[in-house]
């Protein structure tokens, strides 16, 4: 019989896990502790933007017309319990509050809710980004809430999914790693996950230890390699050198590649710059500070970008006050095809130039209504043309596609000044040159 799956937390993992759990052919069971997300997802709609995850989801959730009805939807621990044989947790481990460290108190709710009700054998797998050494913690917990005990098991296998192509990263991972204990827990996740398997994805077999530390060790690189492109920019500024060509030429070398190493104003989301810091904070607690002392300063050159792009626009502006300086951004969330403002890069630049005086008109095509909720005093309008009119200065902050596709003759039109700085390093300076702009971006020569 085909395995019976639930998934707790149904946020961006775990919604997207859920539903491509159900694409592989397994019943599943998802719950969250948030009613107004549950009825949503029964309804078949998400709770945030994510190409593709809503048409997968209608595909499946029972009660939709033409549904496979293989995934519902519940708030009840009993019934998970009953429900599942594996149990997925997918709870998120933000920042705490004024501390470097990893908030696991989601984690350890959903690990002390469940485990009271597996009356029979279960596995439970963490997915959940969290600091090594939990696993082995919550592993000896489950065995001692949990009626059937020992028969109560734990694996833990991270999550690599990207914001804005989550779907495909979770029916086609690049890598599947997996911690477990026994044989029994690699047999039940080899059935789990047999169709990528068979398709191609590497199944990493490991320790606890290491499953937890391959999460937080490949955030940390590629926030090390976006950090060290951003170095380069700052070099490059200096020098008056072109950081794009640089990126372009040193990405030739294999070893090195081109991805990850577009410079800008840097990193930001739900993910890397939190998990860097947890790192940091395990790390210190192991006695192993030393080993990560280089991260701190992947995040000052990250945190220090945000504070360039707005010097460099009080510079075009010609230097002194952002007062009375109609200021246009394009883009409020973290990345393109994500409506993810936390700790975006983006919106901290306009904000910073909000509070300094400048009037800043904001527009993203998804981000609106959540960056709205996050900073509620900065402007914002329908479009991009309506976002530059009047604009003294247009910074664009988020490498949306629709930013790239913008005519710069007709966004000319609108503005006072045609003066862009691209912190994304994502338009043609050409293109924006030829239609009269001054354009402007970090580490690139100015003409
Ligand atoms: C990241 C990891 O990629 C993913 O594997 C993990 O599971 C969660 O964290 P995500 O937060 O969705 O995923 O975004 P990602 O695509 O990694 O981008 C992170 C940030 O880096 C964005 O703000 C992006 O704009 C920035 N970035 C990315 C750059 O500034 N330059 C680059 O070259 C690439």
């Amino acid at each position: 019989m085909a395995l019976k799956i639930t998934v707790i937390g149904t946020g961006y993992l775990g919604a997207t896990h859920a539903a491509a759990m159900a694409e592989l052919g397994f019943e599943v069971l998802g719950l969250d502790v948030v009613p107004e997300k549950i009825e949503m997802l029964k309804r078949g709609e998400v709770p945030m933007y994510e190409p593709g995850l809503e048409e997968l989801l209608r595909k499946h959730v029972a009660g939709i017309e033409g549904s496979s009805g293989r995934l519902r939807f519940t708030m009840d621990w009993a019934e998970v319990g009953e429900f599942g044989d594996v149990h997925f947790v997918c709870v998120n481990t933000p920042q705490k509050h004024g501390e470097y460290a990893c908030d696991m108190s989601y984690v350890d709710a959903a690990f002390e809710s469940l485990a009271p009700h597996l009356h029979g054998p279960a596995l439970v797998v963490g997915k959940s980004t969290v600091p090594v050494g939990s696993a082995d913690r919550l592993a000896a917990r489950l065995v001692e809430l949990a009626p059937a005990g020992e028969d109560a098991e734990l694996a833990w296998n991270p999550e690599f999914l990207r914001e804005g192509f989550a779907v495909n990263d979770t029916l086609h991972p690049d890598r599947i790693v997996v911690g477990v204990r026994s044989e029994r827990a690699e047999k039940l996740l080899r059935e789990v996950y047999a169709t990528p398997v068979t398709a191609g994805s590497p199944f990493v077999l490991t320790d606890f230890p290491t499953a937890e530390l391959v999460k937080t060790s490949a955030n940390s690189f590629l926030a090390t390699k976006i950090s060290f492109i951003n170095a380069m920019a700052e070099v490059c500024e200096a020098a008056d050198g072109d950081v794009v060509k640089l990126a372009e030429a040193i990405g030739h070398d294999e070893r090195i590649g081109k991805k990850f190493l577009r410079a800008g104003i840097g990193f930001g989301g739900g993910c890397l710059p939190k998990d860097i810091r947890a790192f940091m904070a395990r790390a210190g607690e192991l006695g192993a500070d030393q080993a990560l002392t280089f991260l701190r300063e992947i995040d000052s050159i990250n945190m220090r970008q945000r504070g360039q792009m707005v010097e460099l626009a009080r510079e075009a502006l010609g230097g002194g006050s952002f007062l009375g300086k109609r200021v246009a951004v394009l883009g409020a969330a973290f990345k393109p095809d994500s409506d993810d403002v936390r700790d975006s890069p983006a919106l901290n630049v306009a904000g910073q130039i909000h509070l300094q005086g400048g009037q800043v008109t904001v527009y993203d095509p998804k981000g609106m209504a959540n960056a709205r909720r996050l900073f509620p005093t900065l402007a914002y309008a329908d479009s991009a043309i309506e976002a530059v009119r009047g604009a003294d200065v247009v910074l664009h902050l988020t490498e949306w596609r629709e930013f790239r596709e913008l005519d710069p003759a007709v966004l000319g039109e609108a503005v006072t000044t045609r003066l862009v700085l691209d912190g994304r390093n994502a338009l043609d300076p050409e293109v924006w040159r030829r239609a009269g702009w001054t354009y402007r971006a970090m580490g690139r020569p100015t003409a």
